[in-house]
C-alpha cells in the first residue's frame, strides 16, 4: 500500500513546494516509486521546482470534467521512479474545488499504486486544503521560524483536529452539531485543552462518542518541519509550538527534522533545477537526505496499533 504524505502549512512561502519536489527526487533515487501531486489549486508551481515545462493537463481537467481518472493524469518524469500530476496552471481559476470533485480526488489518491505519494498543498486552513491534509495519518505541517508562520501552523493544526473529529461522525449527527457549536463559541484560554472540553461535551451526550473522539485525538500525530533554520532560536520556536499544541489542543507533534536556510535553494529556483541535483552536498540537500532516508527505511512511520488481550493468548495456547 502507498504511503500518502500531504504537506500543509498555515502561511505561504515557507518552502513546501521546494521540499516536495526535492524529497520526491531523493525517494525516487532510493528506488521508491514516488508520485508527486500538485494540489495547490490556484497557485500550482510544483512543475517549476521540478524543472519541468508544464504541457500536461493536470487536476484542472478533473475539475472541468474533461477527465475522470486521476491515474490518466500521471506522467513519467525524466527521473526514474518519479511520476507527477500537475495542478491547474494550464487552466487557472479552478481554485474553487467543488465538493464532489474533492471527494473523487481523495478516493482516487488512495488507489494509486506507488511507494510514496506526496501532496503539495496550498497554504492556509480552508476546509478544502485541510481535507487533503487529512487524507492520511502521515501529514507534515511546514513552517518557517517566523512567529507569524508558527502561529499560522498552530491554527492549521487546530483546524485539522476539529475537522478530523467532525468528519469522524456521520452527516447530520448530533455529535457533528456539538462539534460545530463548540468550534464557533469556544474561546482560547480556559486553562484546559480544547479537546478535553470537547470530549467532555461529547461524553455528556454519549459515553461511546466521547471515547471515539478521545481515541481519534490520541492517534493524531502530525509531523512538523521547521524550514529555513539559521540558529538555535529557530529550534526553540519549534519547541514552543510543540508545547502550546500539547497544552491547548492535547496532541503531540513529532518533529521530522529541521531544514537549514541555504542560498543554494534560491539559486536552484533561479536556475529552474532542483537543488538536490544542482547542489548534491549543500547543507539543505544533506539534511533533506536524512529525512528521505528515515522515510524510505520506514523508521519513522507510525506502526498500526496491535492489541493483545487475554482472549488472543488463550487461543494461541490451545
Ligand atoms: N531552506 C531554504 N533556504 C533558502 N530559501 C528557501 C528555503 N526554502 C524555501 N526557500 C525560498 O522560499 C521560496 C518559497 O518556497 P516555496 O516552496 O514555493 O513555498 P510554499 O510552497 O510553502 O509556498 C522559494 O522560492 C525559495 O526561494
Ligand atoms: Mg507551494
Amino acid at each position: 500500500m502507498s504511503i500518502v504524505i500531504p504537506i500543509g502549512s498555515g502561511k505561504g512561502g515557507v518552502g513546501k513546494t521546494v521540499f516536495t519536489a526535492n524529497l520526491g527526487i531523493l525517494l525516487a533515487a532510493s528506488g521508491k516509486k514516488t508520485i508527486l501531486i500538485d494540489l495547490d489549486l490556484g497557485g500550482s508551481n510544483l512543475h517549476t521546482c521540478l524543472g519541468i515545462k508544464n504541457r500536461n493537463t493536470g487536476i484542472s481537467s478533473l475539475i472541468n470534467k474533461q477527465e475522470n481518472s486521476l491515474e490518466n493524469l500521471l506522467f513519467e518524469t525524466e527521473i526514474d521512479n518519479l511520476f507527477f500530476i500537475p495542478g491547474d496552471t494550464l487552466s487557472p481559476g479552478t481554485g474553487n474545488l467543488p465538493f464532489f470533485t474533492k471527494q473523487k480526488i481523495i478516493k482516487q489518491i488512495n488507489s494509486l499504486d506507488a511507494d510514496f505519494i506526496l501532496l503539495d498543498l496550498g497554504a492556509g486552513s480552508t476546509y478544502n486544503t485541510v481535507d487533503f491534509f487529512l487524507v492520511s495519518p502521515y501529514g507534515i505541517v511546514f513552517t518557517s521560524p517566523e512567529t507569524t508562520s508558527v502561529l499560522n501552523a498552530y491554527s492549521f493544526i487546530k483546524t485539522s483536529v476539529f475537522r478530523m473529529l467532525f468528519r469522524s461522525f456521520k452527516a447530520k449527527s448530533f455529535e457533528r452539531e456539538i462539534i460545530h457549536n463548540f468550534v464557533n463559541t469556544k474561546l482560547e484560554g480556559s486553562g484546559r485543552s480544547f479537546t478535553a472540553d470537547l470530549i467532555q461535551e461529547l461524553t455528556a451526550h454519549s459515553y461511546l462518542s466521547g471515547q471515539a473522539a478521545a481515541e481519534k485525538i490520541k492517534e493524531f500525530h502530525p509531523w512538523v518541519i521547521v524550514n529555513r533554520v539559521e540558529n538555535s532560536e529557530s529550534i526553540e520556536l519549534g519547541l514552543k509550538l510543540k508545547d502550546v499544541t500539547r497544552k491547548n489542543i492535547g496532541i503531540d507533534l513529532e518533529f521530522l527534522g529541521p531544514l537549514p536556510e541555504d542560498k543554494d535553494v534560491q539559486l536552484s529556483i533561479f536556475r529552474r533545477s532542483p537543488v538536490v541535483l544542482t547542489s548534491p552536498s549543500c547543507p539543505f540537500t544533506r539534511e533533506l537526505s536524512v529525512i528521505a532516508d528515515k522515510l524510505a527505511s520506514g523508521e519513522v512511520l507510525p506502526q498500526p496499533k496491535l492489541y493483545l488481550d487475554e482472549d488472543d493468548l488463550l487461543k494461541i495456547d490451545e
